[in-house]
């Protein structure tokens, strides 16, 4: 079934711990599902990846970072998301445009208005079904990042390194957009244990699945 489900989350809130559980779920009950991610999922998009996270790039502006993310994922829907929905596949895409409405637009106070204009154009309005948001304490967050980077197990990039209060805006970002669409999100506590989170996903994606068909 065509569903597009999004998962989001200030840095290291479980998402690609979530994510990969969820598809492996997904694929035992038989589903067609894809599993992406954002910046990236495409070649030019993982090219376009690593410019915005090279910890060098620190004289990047806010407007280069919206338009590359944006144009990261541009490339995203129209070579992969859109075609594998009209092949009837569920997608699943650790972070989408919600982000840039977080990072870009809570974070570094970029216009909102002006923000939606851009992603509807790179998306071609191709919104997700369901956004899983995972809530996190900014520091604890960043804190479990740091201890995977440090075991090997996650890239610690140019973003990461932001000030605290950037971060605190992102997740509030996060939180006023979840409380503007509440059918739409699903809030759940990243604190939480690795398998009660994944259980709460589970019930709420066998809602969607059994009621609300995109086709
Ligand atoms: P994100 O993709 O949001 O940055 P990850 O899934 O990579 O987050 O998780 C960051 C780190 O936190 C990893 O080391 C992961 O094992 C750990 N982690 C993920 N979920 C939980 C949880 N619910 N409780 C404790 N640790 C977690
Ligand atoms: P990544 O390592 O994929 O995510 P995480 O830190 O959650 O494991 O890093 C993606 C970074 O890019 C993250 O800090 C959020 C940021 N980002 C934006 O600022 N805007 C966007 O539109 C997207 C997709 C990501």
């Amino acid at each position: 079934m065509s569903l597009l489900i999004t998962l989001e989350g200030p840095d290291g809130s479980g998402k690609s711990t979530q994510i990969q559980l969820l598809y492996r779920c997904l694929e035992e009950q038989g589903h067609s599902v894809l599993l992406s991610r954002e910046p990236g999922g495409t070649p030019i998009g993982e090219q376009i990846r690593a410019v915005l996270h090279d910890v060098r790039n620190t004289a990047m502006l806010p407007n280069t970072e919206i338009l590359l993310y944006s144009a990261s994922r541009a490339q995203h829907v129209g070579q992969v998301i859109r075609p594998a929905l009209e092949r009837g596949e569920m997608v699943l895409c650790d972070r989408y445009a919600e982000s840039t409405m977080a990072y870009q637009g809570w974070g570094h106070g970029l216009d909102i208005e002006l923000l939606r204009t851009i992603t509807v154009f790179a998306t071609g309005g191709l919104r997700p079904d369901l956004i899983i948001y995972l809530d996190i304490n900014v520091v604890e967050g960043l804190r479990r990042k740091l201890d995977a980077f440090e075991s090997g197990t996650a890239e610690w990039n140019r973003m990461d390194q932001k000030a605290q209060a950037f971060h605190e805006r992102v997740r509030r970002g996060y939180l006023m957009m979840a409380s503007q669409e509440p059918e739409k999100w699903l809030v759940l506590d990243g604190t939480r244990s690795i398998a009660d989170i994944h259980q709460k996903i589970v019930d709420r994606v066998r809602l969607l699945l059994a009621g609300n068909r995109r086709d």
